[in-house]
Protein backbone atom coordinates (compact mmCIF):
# COMPACT_ATOMS: atom_id res chain seq x y z
CA UNK A 1 0.00 0.00 0.00
CA UNK A 2 0.92 3.58 -0.87
CA UNK A 3 -0.51 5.63 2.17
CA UNK A 4 0.57 8.79 2.66
CA UNK A 5 1.52 8.93 6.52
CA UNK A 6 -0.36 10.79 9.22
CA UNK A 7 -0.59 13.82 9.90
CA UNK A 8 -0.14 12.98 13.36
CA UNK A 9 1.24 9.97 14.76
CA UNK A 10 1.34 9.58 18.33
CA UNK A 11 3.03 5.48 19.83
CA UNK A 12 2.66 4.75 22.77
CA UNK A 13 1.78 8.11 24.94
CA UNK A 14 2.04 7.28 28.72
CA UNK A 15 0.83 10.09 30.91
CA UNK A 16 1.44 9.41 34.88
CA UNK A 17 -0.14 11.85 37.64
CA UNK A 18 2.64 11.96 40.35
CA UNK A 19 0.90 12.48 43.82
CA UNK A 20 1.94 12.91 47.51
CA UNK A 21 0.62 9.70 48.06
CA UNK A 22 0.78 7.79 44.94
CA UNK A 23 1.37 7.88 41.02
CA UNK A 24 -1.45 7.14 39.10
CA UNK A 25 -1.20 6.21 35.10
CA UNK A 26 -3.85 8.28 33.64
CA UNK A 27 -3.18 7.23 29.79
CA UNK A 28 -1.14 3.72 29.08
CA UNK A 29 0.17 3.25 25.89
CA UNK A 30 -1.96 4.99 23.65
CA UNK A 31 -1.13 4.88 20.04
CA UNK A 32 -3.65 6.90 17.40
CA UNK A 33 -2.74 8.57 13.93
CA UNK A 34 -4.60 11.24 12.47
CA UNK A 35 -4.50 11.26 8.32
CA UNK A 36 -4.87 14.42 6.45
CA UNK A 37 -8.51 15.90 6.37
CA UNK A 38 -10.10 13.01 8.44
CA UNK A 39 -11.76 13.38 11.60
CA UNK A 40 -11.19 10.67 14.12
CA UNK A 41 -12.79 10.59 17.46
CA UNK A 42 -11.92 9.59 20.80
CA UNK A 43 -14.73 8.42 22.83
CA UNK A 44 -15.22 7.02 26.39
CA UNK A 45 -16.68 7.94 29.01
CA UNK A 46 -15.80 11.00 31.06
CA UNK A 47 -12.74 10.41 33.08
CA UNK A 48 -11.26 7.72 30.59
CA UNK A 49 -8.27 9.80 29.74
CA UNK A 50 -9.40 11.53 26.71
CA UNK A 51 -8.84 14.92 27.67
CA UNK A 52 -5.17 14.23 29.63
CA UNK A 53 -4.00 12.32 26.13
CA UNK A 54 -4.79 15.57 24.38
CA UNK A 55 -3.01 17.92 26.89
CA UNK A 56 -0.10 15.40 26.89
CA UNK A 57 0.02 15.48 23.24
CA UNK A 58 0.30 19.17 23.19
CA UNK A 59 2.48 19.71 26.18
CA UNK A 60 -0.10 21.67 28.17
CA UNK A 61 0.03 19.50 31.01
CA UNK A 62 1.64 21.14 34.55
CA UNK A 63 4.91 19.63 34.62
CA UNK A 64 4.76 19.36 38.18
CA UNK A 65 2.38 16.59 38.68
CA UNK A 66 2.17 15.32 34.74
CA UNK A 67 4.70 13.10 33.54
CA UNK A 68 4.55 12.25 29.70
CA UNK A 69 6.26 9.89 27.95
CA UNK A 70 6.30 8.22 23.89
CA UNK A 71 7.94 6.62 22.02
CA UNK A 72 7.04 8.93 19.17
CA UNK A 73 4.66 11.72 18.64
CA UNK A 74 5.50 12.60 15.24
CA UNK A 75 3.61 16.28 13.52
CA UNK A 76 3.88 16.49 9.90
CA UNK A 77 6.87 14.83 9.75
CA UNK A 78 8.85 16.20 12.62
CA UNK A 79 9.09 15.26 16.12
CA UNK A 80 7.49 16.75 18.87
CA UNK A 81 9.27 15.08 21.73
CA UNK A 82 12.05 16.81 20.65
CA UNK A 83 10.63 20.77 20.57
CA UNK A 84 11.59 23.20 23.21
CA UNK A 85 8.40 24.96 24.63
CA UNK A 86 9.14 28.17 22.87
CA UNK A 87 8.61 26.09 19.52
CA UNK A 88 5.54 24.00 20.98
CA UNK A 89 4.41 27.39 21.67
CA UNK A 90 4.54 28.18 18.06
CA UNK A 91 3.23 24.74 17.04
CA UNK A 92 0.23 25.66 19.70
CA UNK A 93 -2.65 27.88 18.25
CA UNK A 94 -0.84 28.03 14.77
CA UNK A 95 -0.72 24.36 13.27
CA UNK A 96 -2.54 22.76 15.68
CA UNK A 97 -5.73 24.67 17.43
CA UNK A 98 -7.23 24.20 20.09
CA UNK A 99 -11.18 24.49 21.11
CA UNK A 100 -12.45 23.51 24.69
CA UNK A 101 -16.11 22.33 26.28
CA UNK A 102 -16.33 26.08 28.02
CA UNK A 103 -16.21 28.82 25.69
CA UNK A 104 -16.48 31.22 28.92
CA UNK A 105 -13.73 30.53 30.57
CA UNK A 106 -11.38 30.31 27.44
CA UNK A 107 -12.68 34.04 26.22
CA UNK A 108 -11.83 36.70 28.30
CA UNK A 109 -14.62 38.79 30.01
CA UNK A 110 -13.07 42.04 29.87
CA UNK A 111 -12.38 42.45 25.83
CA UNK A 112 -14.50 42.36 22.99
CA UNK A 113 -15.04 38.66 20.49
CA UNK A 114 -12.89 41.07 18.10
CA UNK A 115 -10.35 42.30 19.95
CA UNK A 116 -9.29 38.59 21.28
CA UNK A 117 -9.69 36.71 17.37
CA UNK A 118 -7.72 40.02 16.29
CA UNK A 119 -4.73 39.12 18.99
CA UNK A 120 -5.09 35.50 17.74
CA UNK A 121 -4.64 36.60 14.77
CA UNK A 122 -1.61 39.02 15.36
CA UNK A 123 -0.25 36.43 17.77
CA UNK A 124 0.69 34.49 14.67
CA UNK A 125 0.64 36.23 11.58
CA UNK A 126 2.46 39.86 10.74
CA UNK A 127 -1.03 42.35 10.78
CA UNK A 128 -1.77 45.66 11.56
CA UNK A 129 -4.68 45.99 14.56
CA UNK A 130 -6.49 47.28 11.43
CA UNK A 131 -6.01 44.42 9.87
CA UNK A 132 -6.61 41.76 12.35
CA UNK A 133 -10.42 43.39 13.62
CA UNK A 134 -11.13 42.91 9.77
CA UNK A 135 -9.92 39.07 9.73
CA UNK A 136 -11.63 38.63 12.71
CA UNK A 137 -14.93 39.96 11.23
CA UNK A 138 -14.39 37.70 8.55
CA UNK A 139 -14.01 34.76 10.72
CA UNK A 140 -17.41 35.54 13.04
CA UNK A 141 -18.85 35.64 9.23
CA UNK A 142 -17.61 32.28 8.28
CA UNK A 143 -18.38 30.50 11.57
CA UNK A 144 -21.87 31.91 10.81
CA UNK A 145 -22.56 34.90 12.90
CA UNK A 146 -24.42 37.00 11.52
CA UNK A 147 -23.65 40.80 11.41
CA UNK A 148 -20.23 40.14 11.98
CA UNK A 149 -18.81 43.10 11.55
CA UNK A 150 -21.15 44.68 14.18
CA UNK A 151 -20.36 41.71 16.51
CA UNK A 152 -16.76 41.99 16.74
CA UNK A 153 -18.05 44.71 19.28
CA UNK A 154 -19.98 42.86 21.59
CA UNK A 155 -18.46 41.20 24.71
CA UNK A 156 -18.62 37.52 25.67
CA UNK A 157 -21.36 37.36 28.70
CA UNK A 158 -23.44 39.77 25.42
CA UNK A 159 -23.27 36.04 23.61
CA UNK A 160 -25.34 32.94 23.61
CA UNK A 161 -23.82 29.75 24.23
CA UNK A 162 -24.04 28.66 20.73
CA UNK A 163 -22.35 32.30 19.67
CA UNK A 164 -19.61 31.76 21.93
CA UNK A 165 -18.74 28.02 20.63
CA UNK A 166 -18.60 29.87 17.38
CA UNK A 167 -16.29 32.31 18.41
CA UNK A 168 -14.12 29.97 20.03
CA UNK A 169 -13.95 27.70 16.99
CA UNK A 170 -13.38 31.62 15.04
CA UNK A 171 -10.71 31.87 17.00
CA UNK A 172 -9.20 28.48 16.63
CA UNK A 173 -9.30 28.59 12.72
CA UNK A 174 -7.96 31.88 12.23
CA UNK A 175 -4.67 31.04 11.71
CA UNK A 176 -5.87 27.66 9.41
CA UNK A 177 -4.44 25.35 11.54
CA UNK A 178 -3.61 21.81 10.29
CA UNK A 179 -5.15 20.07 13.15
CA UNK A 180 -7.71 20.93 15.14
CA UNK A 181 -7.99 19.20 18.59
CA UNK A 182 -11.59 19.63 19.58
CA UNK A 183 -12.54 18.32 23.35
CA UNK A 184 -16.16 18.38 24.02
CA UNK A 185 -17.16 21.20 21.85
CA UNK A 186 -20.77 20.32 22.03
CA UNK A 187 -21.24 19.37 25.04
CA UNK A 188 -22.51 22.44 27.16
CA UNK A 189 -24.66 23.28 23.90
CA UNK A 190 -28.29 22.06 23.78
CA UNK A 191 -29.00 19.54 20.74
CA UNK A 192 -30.32 21.92 18.23
CA UNK A 193 -27.25 24.44 18.63
CA UNK A 194 -25.21 21.53 18.76
CA UNK A 195 -26.03 20.06 15.55
CA UNK A 196 -25.49 23.40 13.72
CA UNK A 197 -22.07 23.77 15.49
CA UNK A 198 -20.93 20.47 14.27
CA UNK A 199 -22.39 21.27 10.68
CA UNK A 200 -19.98 24.04 10.66
CA UNK A 201 -17.28 21.82 11.71
CA UNK A 202 -17.73 19.75 8.28
CA UNK A 203 -17.97 22.80 6.67
CA UNK A 204 -15.10 24.13 7.51
CA UNK A 205 -12.98 21.19 7.60
CA UNK A 206 -14.11 20.64 4.06
CA UNK A 207 -12.77 24.68 3.28
CA UNK A 208 -10.11 24.50 5.27
CA UNK A 209 -8.63 20.76 4.39
CA UNK A 210 -7.83 20.31 8.24
CA UNK A 211 -7.69 17.15 10.30
CA UNK A 212 -9.68 16.96 13.26
CA UNK A 213 -9.29 15.03 17.01
CA UNK A 214 -12.65 15.26 18.13
CA UNK A 215 -13.22 14.31 21.83
CA UNK A 216 -16.14 13.21 23.26
CA UNK A 217 -18.16 10.96 25.28
CA UNK A 218 -20.75 10.88 23.11
CA UNK A 219 -21.19 8.10 20.50
CA UNK A 220 -24.38 10.33 18.72
CA UNK A 221 -21.82 13.10 18.25
CA UNK A 222 -19.37 10.43 17.08
CA UNK A 223 -21.71 8.96 14.43
CA UNK A 224 -22.26 12.92 13.27
CA UNK A 225 -18.66 13.69 12.30
CA UNK A 226 -16.13 11.11 12.86
CA UNK A 227 -14.72 8.74 9.79
CA UNK A 228 -12.55 6.91 12.47
CA UNK A 229 -12.89 6.02 15.91
CA UNK A 230 -10.83 5.26 19.53
CA UNK A 231 -13.21 4.40 22.00
CA UNK A 232 -10.68 4.88 24.87
CA UNK A 233 -11.62 2.73 28.44
CA UNK A 234 -9.48 3.51 31.79
CA UNK A 235 -6.45 5.06 30.09
CA UNK A 236 -6.43 2.65 27.06
CA UNK A 237 -7.55 2.07 23.54
CA UNK A 238 -10.02 -0.89 23.76
CA UNK A 239 -11.42 -0.52 19.91
CA UNK A 240 -10.47 1.41 16.77
CA UNK A 241 -12.05 1.27 13.31
CA UNK A 242 -13.78 2.90 10.86
CA UNK A 243 -17.25 4.85 12.12
CA UNK A 244 -19.31 2.50 10.23
CA UNK A 245 -17.80 -0.72 11.75
CA UNK A 246 -17.87 1.02 15.03
CA UNK A 247 -21.57 0.97 14.47
CA UNK A 248 -22.53 -1.72 12.42
CA UNK A 249 -20.17 -4.56 13.98
CA UNK A 250 -18.33 -2.71 17.58
CA UNK A 251 -16.07 -5.99 18.61
CA UNK A 252 -15.75 -4.77 22.01
CA UNK A 253 -18.19 -5.28 24.63
CA UNK A 254 -17.73 -1.73 25.96
CA UNK A 255 -18.10 -0.43 22.78
CA UNK A 256 -21.40 -2.05 22.05
CA UNK A 257 -22.67 -1.21 26.07
CA UNK A 258 -21.69 2.32 25.12
CA UNK A 259 -24.00 1.78 21.38
CA UNK A 260 -26.73 0.44 23.53
CA UNK A 261 -26.92 3.59 25.93
CA UNK A 262 -27.63 6.09 22.90
CA UNK A 263 -30.74 6.84 22.01
CA UNK A 264 -31.97 5.99 18.33
CA UNK A 265 -32.52 8.81 16.31
CA UNK A 266 -34.45 7.34 13.79
CA UNK A 267 -36.93 6.34 16.45
CA UNK A 268 -39.97 8.74 18.16
CA UNK A 269 -39.61 9.07 22.09
CA UNK A 270 -42.77 6.36 22.67
CA UNK A 271 -41.03 3.52 20.29
CA UNK A 272 -37.47 4.17 22.28
CA UNK A 273 -36.34 0.62 24.17
CA UNK A 274 -35.68 1.76 27.83
CA UNK A 275 -31.93 3.22 27.67
CA UNK A 276 -29.24 0.95 28.24
CA UNK A 277 -27.04 1.88 31.64
CA UNK A 278 -23.45 0.05 31.32
CA UNK A 279 -23.71 -1.51 35.46
CA UNK A 280 -21.20 0.16 37.59
CA UNK A 281 -18.52 2.76 36.68
CA UNK A 282 -15.44 3.85 35.41
CA UNK A 283 -12.59 2.69 37.98
CA UNK A 284 -10.26 5.42 38.90
CA UNK A 285 -6.61 4.93 37.27
CA UNK A 286 -5.20 4.63 41.03
CA UNK A 287 -7.62 1.72 41.86
CA UNK A 288 -7.84 -0.42 38.28
CA UNK A 289 -8.99 -3.94 38.08
CA UNK A 290 -6.50 -6.71 36.90
CA UNK A 291 -6.52 -7.84 33.35
CA UNK A 292 -8.80 -6.06 31.55
CA UNK A 293 -10.11 -3.34 33.10
CA UNK A 294 -13.52 -3.27 31.93
CA UNK A 295 -14.23 -6.79 33.13
CA UNK A 296 -16.02 -5.44 36.08
CA UNK A 297 -18.41 -4.69 34.45
CA UNK A 298 -18.58 -6.61 31.57
CA UNK A 299 -21.70 -8.80 30.54
CA UNK A 300 -19.27 -11.65 29.05
CA UNK A 301 -16.27 -11.49 31.73
CA UNK A 302 -14.82 -14.68 31.95
CA UNK A 303 -11.82 -16.16 34.13
CA UNK A 304 -9.18 -15.43 31.56
CA UNK A 305 -10.25 -11.94 31.82
CA UNK A 306 -9.17 -11.43 35.00
CA UNK A 307 -5.92 -12.69 34.69
CA UNK A 308 -3.69 -10.12 32.81
CA UNK A 309 -4.71 -7.11 30.18
CA UNK A 310 -5.35 -8.19 26.80
CA UNK A 311 -3.21 -6.80 23.37
CA UNK A 312 -4.90 -4.70 21.25
CA UNK A 313 -6.00 -7.40 18.38
CA UNK A 314 -6.74 -7.32 14.66
CA UNK A 315 -10.58 -7.89 14.04
CA UNK A 316 -10.33 -7.05 10.25
CA UNK A 317 -8.45 -4.37 8.10
CA UNK A 318 -8.22 -0.96 10.46
CA UNK A 319 -10.05 -2.84 12.84
CA UNK A 320 -8.66 -3.57 16.41
CA UNK A 321 -9.80 -4.64 19.93
CA UNK A 322 -8.51 -5.26 23.03
CA UNK A 323 -10.82 -8.32 24.26
CA UNK A 324 -9.51 -11.51 24.16
CA UNK A 325 -13.43 -13.23 24.08
CA UNK A 326 -14.04 -11.03 20.68
CA UNK A 327 -14.49 -14.30 18.68
CA UNK A 328 -17.18 -15.41 21.00
CA UNK A 329 -18.86 -12.80 21.31
CA UNK A 330 -21.58 -11.75 18.86
CA UNK A 331 -21.54 -8.48 17.57
CA UNK A 332 -25.19 -6.67 17.37
CA UNK A 333 -27.02 -6.59 14.19
CA UNK A 334 -28.99 -3.71 14.98
CA UNK A 335 -27.24 -0.35 13.31
CA UNK A 336 -28.40 2.70 15.04
CA UNK A 337 -29.11 5.13 12.30
N1 LIG B 1 -4.01 16.90 37.13
C1 LIG B 1 -4.42 15.67 37.44
N2 LIG B 1 -3.92 15.02 38.52
C2 LIG B 1 -4.31 13.77 38.84
N3 LIG B 1 -5.20 13.06 38.13
C3 LIG B 1 -5.73 13.64 37.05
C4 LIG B 1 -5.38 14.98 36.65
N4 LIG B 1 -6.08 15.29 35.52
C5 LIG B 1 -6.82 14.20 35.25
N5 LIG B 1 -6.62 13.22 36.15
C6 LIG B 1 -7.26 11.88 36.15
O1 LIG B 1 -7.00 11.26 34.92
C7 LIG B 1 -8.13 10.49 34.51
C8 LIG B 1 -8.52 10.87 33.10
O2 LIG B 1 -9.05 12.18 33.11
P1 LIG B 1 -9.55 12.92 31.78
O3 LIG B 1 -8.53 12.77 30.72
O4 LIG B 1 -9.90 14.30 32.17
O5 LIG B 1 -10.84 12.10 31.38
P2 LIG B 1 -11.86 12.39 30.19
O6 LIG B 1 -11.37 13.58 29.43
O7 LIG B 1 -11.87 11.14 29.37
O8 LIG B 1 -13.17 12.61 30.86
C9 LIG B 1 -9.21 10.74 35.54
O9 LIG B 1 -9.26 9.67 36.43
C10 LIG B 1 -8.77 12.00 36.22
O10 LIG B 1 -9.21 12.02 37.54
MG1 LIG C 1 -12.34 15.44 29.16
Amino acid sequence: MNEAPPLLSVRNLRTHFVGEEETVCAVDGLSIDIRRGETLALVGESGSGKSVASLSIMRLLDPASGRVAADEIVFEGEDLLAKSEAEMRAIRGNEIAMIFQEPMTSLNPVYTVGEQIAEAVRLHQDASPKVALRRAAEMLDLVGIPEAAKRVHVFPHEMSGGMRQRVMIAMALCCNPKLLIADEPTTALDVTIQAQILELMRTLQQQIGMSILFITHDLGVVAEIADRVVVMYAGRAVEDAPVEAIFEQPRMPYTQGLLRSVPRVDRFADEQEPLYAIPGSIPSPSRLPKGCSFHPRCPHAAEICRRSVPELERVAQDHHVRCVRWREIEAPREVPA
